[in-house]
């Protein structure tokens, strides 16, 4: 699997293509917390912001919601989304950037976004924060769940070697934020922080990858690494990142409101 040019895929799709459906730094356990805090429901449009292969789309399309949207401009997931959403009349996959998604504005109640804003510069994350703020109905909720940096007075130059391993070995430029941070993005996009939570990061660790994708789908994802020498060397080496930063790196989640004007 490569990009055309012979590079090495984004880490994310190399474990999807291996069969992990849970891509995002706090496992299922730090989603569930977040989408109680969100409450999806039946009266929400919801849309979420890069899928992957559709693990959350399944938990918000449970809650029977009016409406959902999921915006990826990436086609590696979209056969897995689709599948998810097909025979749903009010569910659909539309190719797109989260920047620009080219929906209406106050045309959701709730946007979810999980391990996509963290792949983004500073200026795009903060482009993809003002997309949701225009999308959302005033009320509307934003959760997030992202990958964060601990403590808020981390020193510059770990949170630098960090950034530069990990966009070495995901091959994703990865720049995880602190949590003073990422909340100071969302409040400068205009929404109101409600909640906020953390788990450790242990995307690779076994226990979380039984925890997160059942007995027989980590069963099925060993296999698949075991019989796959260059894709368990990439593993090998991504983990051995995250070992080496567990100090620094958690996970994040938030939920932030967009105010009713006035
Ligand atoms: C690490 S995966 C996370 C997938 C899923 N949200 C999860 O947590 O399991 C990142 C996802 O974000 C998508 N993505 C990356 N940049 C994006 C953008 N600018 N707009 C929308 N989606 C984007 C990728 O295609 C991919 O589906």
């Amino acid at each position: 699997m490569n990009n055309g040019e012979n590079k090495p895929a984004p880490g994310h799709w190399l474990l999807a293509k291996l069969g992990k459906k849970v891509l995002r730094p706090g496992g299922l356990a730090l989603t569930q917390r977040l989408l109680r805090a969100a409450s999806p429901s039946t009266n929400d449009r919801i849309v979420e912001f890069g899928p992957g292969v559709g693990t959350t789309a399944k938990l918000l399309l449970a809650a029977q919601p009016r409406s959902y949207t999921g915006i990826d401009p990436h086609p590696e997931g979209s056969a897995a989304v689709q599948q998810i959403i097909a025979n749903l009349d009010s569910a659909r996959l539309v190719a797109a950037d989260a920047q620009d998604t080219g929906l209406e504005a106050g045309s959701a109640d709730l946007v979810v976004g999980e391990a996509m804003l963290t792949m983004q510069g500073e200026k795009a994350k903060r482009a993809i924060m003002a997309e949701a703020f225009r999308l959302l109905a005033p009320g509307g909720r934003y959760a997030i769940h992202e990958l964060g940096l601990r403590p808020d007075d981390v020193p510059a130059q770990a949170e630098e070697e960090i950034r530069r391993a990990l966009s070495r070995t995901i091959n994703v430029n990865a720049r995880p934020l602190t949590a003073a941070h990422w909340k100071s993005l969302l409040e400068d996009a205009g929404f109101t922080v409600t909640y906020q939570d953390t788990n450790p990061m242990a995307l690779l660790e076994p226990g979380r990858i039984f925890a997160d994708e059942g007995v027989v789908g980590a069963l099925r994802f060993f296999t698949n690494v075991a019989r796959n020498p260059r894709a368990r060397a990439r593993l090998l080496a991504m983990r051995k990142v995250f070992r080496a930063h567990q100090e620094h790196l958690c996970a994040f989640a938030f939920v932030a409101v967009k105010p009713h004007e006035g």
